[in-house]
């Protein structure tokens, strides 16, 4: 199985920026981790600042994976680009967020990419992206 791990702005500061929220390991660390702990699965992991990257990122990946992981970041919330190019590819997507953004500000409360998405997983740190893996995993194998 072939899973694609996107990341969008900021996540490359994950254990360094808002500690508080976002804690305080490394996402880098943790998806080498993640991916010894699935030595079947193949990944990709991917991350940019910016929109278009993003794009092109899904775009490439979700003709060929079998899943995509993404965590858009704060583009989440209104990037009808993002969420176009989730609509384009095959691969299904689960969108995740470390933080419970429904108990953050309103304006957190919206994604425009979930309605492109299988599934929202979000709040449960870094284990976030896991619980994504089981998800995709599990659909996969259905
Ligand atoms: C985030 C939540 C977003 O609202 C925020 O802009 C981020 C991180 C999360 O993982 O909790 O950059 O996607």
């Amino acid at each position: 199985m072939k899973i694609s791990i996107i990341n969008g702005p900021n996540l490359n500061l994950t254990g360094k920026r808002e500690p508080d929220i976002y804690g305080t390991k490394s996402l880098d660390n943790y998806l080498q981790l993640l991916a010894t702990a699935y030595p079947d699965v193949e990944f990709t992991f991917f991350q940019s600042n910016i929109e278009g990257s993003i794009v092109d990122e899904i775009q490439r990946a979700g003709f060929d994976a079998d899943g995509i992981v993404i965590n858009a970041g704060a583009y989440s919330h209104y990037s009808l680009a993002i969420a176009d190019a989730l609509r384009a590819v095959p691969a299904p997507a689960v969108e995740v967020h470390l933080s419970n953004v429904y108990c953050r500000e309103p304006e957190r409360h919206h994604s425009a990419i979930a309605p492109a998405c299988k599934g929202v997983i979000a709040g449960f740190g870094l284990d976030s992206y896991r619980l994504a893996i089981e998800a995709l995993d599990s659909m996969h194998n259905a």
